[in-house]
């Protein structure tokens, strides 16, 4: 491939800020908000953080790192850019098989990620009700509850949502989202930090420190700390190609490392700030930190119906919050869609439509299982090691992607990216100093690969 050709013909980002913006519009979402405080909740907080925070930093920044540069490198969707890259490097074609793994991780995740959020955009409409003012903990329970267990309205909210989603793809990520980004992950920053002052005045604001910062290692199994890795590729959108393909329509002169930096920071910040919100109220209200997927759905209206104007601020957050999960699912769903486009010669919008449709259909199977399907189970095991057991649908959707497809992807990019990769092309791809280089390269080489092995073997029990 010579220089020249090295632009992607779905476009540019207009400078390195909408970059970042964008990564950190895919990143925030609902795995910051939504995801990280209930598993949190459910592996026993402090210590399951600190493994989320180390493997963010030792795992998640230089595969993010790795999976900007291979797609600014390569200019392309996931699966043309790993071709071209491995012929480019010499390596076999096969390697495009990792764009494949990508891509069918995205379709699954999405098909979940958009039922929830469409949990999320009902409770825009609920909040501004004024259901909530002054309802106890039991009332805001039972409200969840009898929402999730009638399958037409999750469907109903689940097409909205998959529609709007589909609407801004189609339009292409430069003149959708990229504009709104810019305002409304700033608000959401605003919003939680009034939040947490509301979790000061719940008097337990230092049982929630406490539960999220002070580790208890004796709580820390094998498969939560396979769910803190999985969480830092997932929070981060990593080991799918999301991040590979925003690279793509990065300008050269960009730092990687840098950019790459402040996303993880940007996010690991949010995330934090809703663990701060969140598990005060929980404790304040004896709901259980380790609630599940209806967490902050059982939570956060307590602290609504509350509050001086309640009505407003909660209906405002469940906004942004919609917002934030619309900008990640469309990084989701993005790598099939260029690639259709670049390969099938279709337009973008039937790209989106049938790519749209395919996730929204597999979305049905996560709108049963908090209903019909509640008591339809799967397990898996692997060489005698359960790997997860009596999962519902959804939740098997969830193990599958985040906890295995998601670093099984980042594990081949780092070794494609660190050992196959001429360091040549790396070096002048990060284009940073010689210190930084190194010590990515360490990174990456190394302890990444490493650190997600240890962990896979630690669960299916060949290391104890
Ligand atoms: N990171 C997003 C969140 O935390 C979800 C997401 C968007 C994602 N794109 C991704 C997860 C790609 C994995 C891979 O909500």
């Amino acid at each position: 491939m010579s220089e020249e050709v090295r632009t992607s013909i779905h476009g540019q980002w207009s400078n390195r800020m909408v970059f970042i913006l964008a990564a950190t519009g895919s990143a925030v979402g609902l795995g910051n908000i939504w995801k990280f405080p209930y598993i949190a909740g459910e592996n026993g907080g402090g210590a399951f953080v600190i493994v989320y925070l180390i493997c963010i930093a030792v795992i998640g920044v230089p595969i993010m790192m790795a999976e900007v540069m291979l797609g600014r490198r390569g200019r392309q969707s996931p699966i043309n850019t790993m071709s071209a890259l491995a012929a480019e490097e010499g390596r076999p074609a096969s390697w495009a098989l990792l764009g494949w793994l990508g891509v069918a991780a995205g379709f699954l995740i999405l098909s979940y990620y958009s039922v929830i959020a469409g949990w999320a955009l009902s409770y825009v409409f609920r909040t501004a009700s004024g259901v909530f003012e002054g309802a106890t903990a039991d009332g805001v329970s039972s409200i969840f509850t009898n929402f999730i267990s009638n399958p037409e309205s999750l469907l109903a909210w689940h097409t909205i949502f998959m529609v709007a989603t589909m609407i801004i793809v189609s339009r292409g990520v430069k003149n959708g989202i990229e504009r709104a980004v810019s305002y409304l992950m700033p608000t959401l920053f605003v919003l939680l930090i009034i939040l947490i002052f509301y979790s000061m005045s719940t008097g337990y604001f230092f049982e929630g420190l406490d539960f999220l910062f002070t580790p208890d290692f004796s709580k820390l199994t094998a498969s939560s700390v396979l769910v803190a890795m999985g969480h830092a590729f997932f929070t981060l959108s990593l080991g799918m190609g999301a991040i590979m393909v925003y690279g793509s329509y990065l300008p050269k002169e960009t730092s990687i490392a840098k950019s790459s930096m402040m996303i993880a920071v940007a996010d690991t910040l949010v995330a934090l700030l809703a663990g701060m919100v969140i598990f005060p109220i929980a404790f304040a209200n004896n709901l259980e930190p380790g609630a599940g997927p209806g967490l902050i759905f059982q939570t956060l209206p307590i602290a609504f119906g509350q509050m001086e104007a309640g009505v407003l601020i909660g209906t405002l957050f469940f906004v942004l919050l919609v917002f934030a999960a619309w900008s990640s699912s469309i990084s989701l769903i993005e790598p099939a869609v260029a690639w259709l486009v670049e390969n099938k010669g279709i337009s973008r919008v039937a790209a989106s439509v049938w790519c749209g449709f395919a996730t929204w259909l597999v979305g049905i199977g996560s709108v049963l299982s908090f209903n019909l399907w509640a008591k339809k189970t799967w397990s898996l095991s692997l060489f005698g090691e359960t790997l997860f057991e009596n999962k519902t649908f959804f939740d098997t959707l969830d193990g599958l992607t985040a906890n295995i497809m998601l670093p099984m992807g980042g594990l081949f990019i780092a070794i494609f990216a660190g050992w196959l990769m001429k360091s040549e092309s790396s070096k002048k791809e990060l284009n940073t100093k010689e210190k930084g280089y190194n010590l990515w390269l360490l990174l990456v080489r190394v302890v990444a690969p490493i650190a997600v092995m240890v962990v896979f073997l630690n669960v299916i029990g060949v290391i104890k």
